[in-house]
């Protein structure tokens, strides 16, 4: 622990409760948040975890009106969908509570009248889209129109999802009322702003003189945002669910969700503490400047954690300021953002139903892989090889050997240390520094690097019993066999409390395999955890294989959610510029009926029509054959173009061009007449 501190409190960003959570949540906020707890309790240092769910916001209400129901509606099912899933997953919240609740409102509603009452907000009037049907204003996602980058239909006011650009609702062309679809008109109407401008000068100073330790990509963007300059940044909005605001004539004007949300840290603490007295009185974990205060976020919270809370911290007066904020980058999908509305995401939800018990798997390989300092990206190929050669191969394999081998050999009992060899002594050297190694780091937040200083251990515990081979010395010098089984032993007692913070699933087996009471952090790097004669628990296999067919299920499953997305996301092409009346005229469009289809050879994409078009008969050939099995035209009627010029194909000679249609799926359709129709037949 930093000597400035006595204890911390360590937040991780509320999660909306307008969806379950997923693999990019996991990797980025709550597994390396998780991590940092259960090492800083495992030193015995005083923490607390807070999280909880953000329960306000846009989204949930636009969620709401989509399935006919209340906003509270969605963020119950949704806060205890979340909740349950973090709790499998090991995420150790001493508070996992919501914006919604009764203690929340009071806090957050408190919050804002202090400032209110000091003078620190500005109130500002501004012109904002109303809709008239309605009667309401209209938050951003409420307005829908023609992109002005793109121009594709249905962008929203804040931004276009086919193109990804940000826009402003002004910026629409012909935008309309999601609500009720007419046309919003420009009302006046009054907010509280936060003057950031007024803040820009201490925030500067605390950031950029004082925190140059924070993770540079968290540090680079609070650069950049104080080097454009801050503006002031409403506080209120007009909408009808959210935390009203506590001052008169403000009906109809709720707390922005971005205001209360991180008071959503400090009313989750009271609630635990007022609850708990064990805890303590809530103030001492965001008052007393012996606390350290630590946010883990995603990226795209950075400003709101680095810069607009804190200064809503600062003009409150009495709290305290974070002294980190480690903020991991994204985590893709096989190559692609996740994305909640495309369902292009591993649900956690859904992940422990398909992997069972297999928690510490994901959490094994989303640190493994983490993004640290960069986007990454997670592909269930790489998540089966890190299971497989890693924890199976190394650390599960290492645990194995030395559990039944002291079955098989010393009754499950720790054997006897005897002589060391010089072997031995350079390998309990060379784990001997593992602890301090691990403490640098994971005092630095570089969880990857910890997690690899940890399988390193694993590493040297599996070469040293493959060198050793204590299973063949057992027939001539049991031993030398007991002195390796027990250093075996040791290392596997050392790996218990290197990864707990990590696979805390895990370690908890392998605590009770190796019938160890308790561990803490500061017997890390020793070689008497367990006395020799002590009883072990039960070998059972700590990790067992993933099989191909599991992952391909995963594999097939997201490259159906693609094609899906693909076909939803389909728009019929651009109308072409104007023709003629004589240009049409000038195309001969007959009716015809398949007689035969076949195959052209060697070609994937041909498929050569015999047609009867009333004149004796044509070949035309086209380019439909991943559209259509050849039996499957013979006896239908087709419409082609029949001054179409004779070209040659792949050898064989085609005599026009039958008209197609292409689908959403990208799949080509032959157009074909509602009636039987006379070959020959024109059409125009
Ligand atoms: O980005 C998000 O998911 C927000 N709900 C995070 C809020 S963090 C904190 F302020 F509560
Ligand atoms: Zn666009």
């Amino acid at each position: 622990m930093d000597k400035r501190f006595k204890r911390t409190t360590v937040t991780s960003a509320l999660p909306y409760a307008n969806g379950p959570v997923h693999i990019g949540h996991l990797a980025g906020v709550y597994v390396p948040a998780d991590i940092y707890v259960r090492y800083l309790r495992l030193k015995g240092e005083e923490v607390l975890f807070v999280g909880g769910s953000d329960e306000h916001g846009v989204p949930i209400t636009i969620r709401a009106k989509k399935e006919g129901v209340t906003p509270q509606d969605v963020v119950d099912r949704f806060h205890n969908l979340i909740k349950d899933s973090f709790k499998e997953f090991g995420i150790s919240f001493d508070v996992y509570s919501r914006t919604t609740s009764a203690t929340h409102r009071k806090v957050a509603s408190d919050f804002f009248r202090k400032l209110y009452d000091d003078g620190k907000f500005i109130e500002k009037t501004s012109e904002q889209y109303y809709d008239e049907e309605a009667q309401q204003f209209l938050a951003d996602r409420y307005i829908v129109g023609e992109c002005p980058r793109c121009h594709a239909e249905g962008a929203y006011g804040d931004q276009c999802e086919k193109c990804g650009s940000t826009l402003s609702p002004e910026e629409l062309i012909n935008p309309v009322s999601k609500l009720s679809g007419a046309k919003p008109v420009k009302k006046q109407t009054s907010h509280w702003y936060l003057p950031l401008d007024q803040h820009e000068g201490w925030l500067r100073e605390w950031i950029l003189e004082n925190h140059k330790e924070w993770r540079p990509n968290v540090y680079g963007q609070c650069k950049s945002w104080l080097d454009l300059g801050l503006q002031p940044r409403a506080v209120s909005r007009d909408l009808d669910w959210g935390i009203p605001v506590p001052v008169e004539g403000a009906e109809g004007k709720v707390l922005y969700v971005w205001f209360d949300a991180p008071i959503g840290y400090i009313s989750n603490t009271k609630e635990l503490c007022d609850a708990n007295p064990q805890y303590g009185n809530w103030e001492k974990w965001w008052k007393d400047e012996d606390t350290r205060l630590v946010h883990f976020i995603g990226k795209d919270n950075i400003v709101f954690h680095c810069i607009v809370f804190p200064a809503m911290l600062k003009a409150e007066g009495s709290f305290i300021l974070p002294d980190n904020v480690p903020s991991n980058e994204f985590l893709n999908l096989e190559g692609d953002k996740i994305s909640t509305s495309k369902n292009w995401a591993v649900w956690l939800n859904e992940y422990l139903v398909d992997f069972p018990g297999k928690q510490d798997t994901l959490r094994y390989v989303l640190t493994a892989n983490a993004p640290e300092t960069k986007d990454n990206d997670f592909t269930w190929k790489d998540f089966q090889t890190r299971h497989n050669s890693e924890l199976v191969a190394i650390y599960g394999n290492f645990i194995n050997r030395a559990l039944v081998l002291t079955q098989k050999y010393f009754d499950g009992c720790v054997p006897a240390l005897g002589e060391l060899s010089d072997y031995d002594k350079e390998t309990l050297k060379e784990f001997a520094d593992v602890k301090a190694k691990m403490e640098q780091l994971l005092d630095g937040f570089k969880f990857r690097d910890a997690l690899k200083e940890a399988m390193n251990l694993a590493r040297i515990g599996n070469k040293y019993l493959a060198e050793t081979e204590p299973w063949k010395l057992a027939k001539t010098d049991m031993e030398r066999t007991a002195t390796i089984l027990h250093i075996g032993l040791q290392i596997a007692a050392n790996l218990a409390i290197a990864f707990e913070p990590f696979l805390p699933f895990s370690s908890e087996r392998l605590r009770s395999m190796l019938a160890m009471d308790s561990f803490c952090w500061s017997q890390l790097g020793q070689i008497d955890l367990l006395k020799a004669g002590d009883k072990l628990g039960k070998a059972e296999l700590l990790f067992e294989k993933i099989e191909d067919d599991a992952i391909d299920a995963q594999i097939t499953r997201l490259a159906n959610i693609k094609k899906e997305n693909e076909a939803n996301n389909w728009q019929p092409d651009k109308i072409k510029p104007e023709t003629t009346f004589d240009d049409f005229m000038k195309m001969d469009i007959r009716v015809g009926t398949v007689l035969d289809c076949q195959k052209v050879p060697k070609a994937d994409k041909l498929l050569q029509f015999k047609i009867d078009d009333g004149m004796g008969g044509r070949t035309i050939v086209s380019g439909i054959a991943q559209s259509y099995a050849p039996e499957e035209l013979i006896g239908q009627q087709v419409c082609f173009i029949a001054n179409f010029p004779t070209r040659k194909l792949k050898g064989v000679e085609s005599q026009g061009m039958i008209l197609l249609a292409v689908n959403n799926d990208g799949k080509l359709v032959v157009i074909s007449p509602s009636k039987k129709t006379a070959n020959g037949a024109e059409v125009g």
